[in-house]
C-alpha cells in the first residue's frame, strides 16, 4: 500500500479518522493529499499530520486512490467537476446512499468505484462499514479499499448493491438503535432508584462487555443468553417480558423501515 497515493476530497470528521487510521497503519503521510472547501480544515490536517495539500482536481490527477469524503448534497457537483487520471484510479465513496450507478454516470462508465458504508464508531476506530465493489475495481484495489476501511474498525463485502440498503439499516443506523436501548435502561434504572452516574457506568460497560464476550466467544449469542439465563431467575423475567412484548417483531419492522427508507433515498437522489 506504501506506493499508493490516497487523495480525500472532503476533510470532514469522515476523512480526519480514516488519515488516522492510515497513519496508525504506517501509512507515509506525503502519500496522503487532501482538499476541501474550507482552508482553515486543511491547514489544521496539515500541520497535525503532515499531509500534502490541494485541490480537488489535483487529487484526481494524482491519486491512485481518491476518496470522496463529501455529505451526499454536493457529491454530484464534486464528481462532475473533475476528471480521473488515466485508468487507474479507483474512487471510494463514503457518501451515503449515493448509488454506483449515480457515480459511474458522474465520473465515466469505465471507472473502479467502490461504495462504503461506514458508521459512526469509525470515528474513534471501532466502526463497521459495509462495501461494496463495481466489476470495473481490481483484486489489489480491493485489498487498498478494504484496508483504508479496516483502519477505522471492521469492513465487509457485500456481493449486491442492494444489500448496502440492509447494510445501512443494521450498522449505518445501528449505533443509534443501541443507543436507544441504553438510554431506554438508564430511563428505567433511575426510576427505580439507581443515580444518573451509577447507572450510566453501568449500562455503557455492559454493553460494551456484552459485545466483547460475543466477539471473543465462539458461542452463538442465543447460547451465550441461555447461559445468562437460569431457569426461574432474574434474566429470565427480563426476557420473558421482552418476547411476550414481541421485541424481536419490533426490531424486524424497525429495520425493514429503516432498509426501506434506504431504498427510497436513493430512488429520490436518482432522479
Ligand atoms: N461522520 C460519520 O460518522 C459518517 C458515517 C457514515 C457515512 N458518512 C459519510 O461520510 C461523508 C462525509 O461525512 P463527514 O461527517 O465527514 O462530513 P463533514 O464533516 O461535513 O465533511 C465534509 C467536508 O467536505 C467539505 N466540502 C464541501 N463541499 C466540498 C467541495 N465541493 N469540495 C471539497 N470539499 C467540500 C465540507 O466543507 P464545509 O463544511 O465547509 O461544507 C466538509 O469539510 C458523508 O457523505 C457521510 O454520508 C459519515
Amino acid at each position: 500500500m506504501n506506493n499508493t497515493t490516497i487523495g480525500f476530497i472532503g476533510a470532514g470528521n469522515m476523512a480526519n479518522s480514516l488519515i488516522r487510521g492510515l497513519l496508525a497503519k504506517g501509512f507515509q503521510p506525503s502519500s496522503i493529499i487532501v482538499a476541501d472547501v474550507d482552508n482553515e480544515k486543511l491547514e489544521v490536517l496539515s500541520s497535525e499530520y503532515g499531509i500534502r495539500l490541494a485541490d480537488n482536481q489535483s487529487i484526481a490527477r494524482e491519486a491512485n486512490v481518491v476518496v470522496l469524503a463529501v455529505k451526499p448534497q454536493v457529491i454530484e457537483e464534486v464528481c462532475t467537476n473533475i476528471s480521473l487520471q488515466a485508468d487507474s484510479s479507483l474512487v471510494v465513496s463514503v457518501a451515503a446512499g449515493t448509488t454506483v450507478a449515480l457515480l459511474e454516470k458522474w465520473l465515466g462508465n469505465s471507472t473502479a468505484i467502490i461504495r462504503s458504508m461506514p458508521n459512526t464508531p469509525a470515528l474513534i476506530g471501532k466502526g463497521a462499514t459495509g462495501l461494496f465493489a463495481n466489476k470495473f475495481v481490481s483484486g489489489k484495489q480491493k485489498d487498498l479499499a478494504k484496508a483504508l476501511m479496516d483502519g477505522v474498525g471492521i469492513s465487509v463485502w457485500v456481493e449486491n448493491e442492494s444489500d448496502m440498503d440492509t447494510v445501512t439499516a443494521v450498522s449505518g443506523s445501528g449505533p443509534a438503535y443501541y443507543f436507544l436501548f441504553m438510554e431506554a435502561m438508564q430511563e428505567t434504572a433511575a426510576e427505580l432508584g439507581l443515580s444518573d452516574d451509577v447507572a450510566q457506568q453501568l449500562i455503557y460497560q455492559t454493553a460494551l462487555g456484552a459485545a466483547d464476550l460475543a466477539m471473543q466467544s465462539t458461542d452463538s449469542t442465543v447460547e451465550l443468553r441461555r447461559k445468562v439465563t437460569s431457569p426461574n431467575g432474574t434474566t429470565e423475567a427480563a426476557i420473558k417480558s421482552f418476547e411476550a412484548d414481541h421485541l424481536r417483531e419490533l426490531v424486524r419492522k424497525a429495520l425493514t423501515a429503516a432498509r426501506d427508507r434506504s431504498i427510497e433515498l436513493a430512488k429520490k437522489s436518482n432522479k
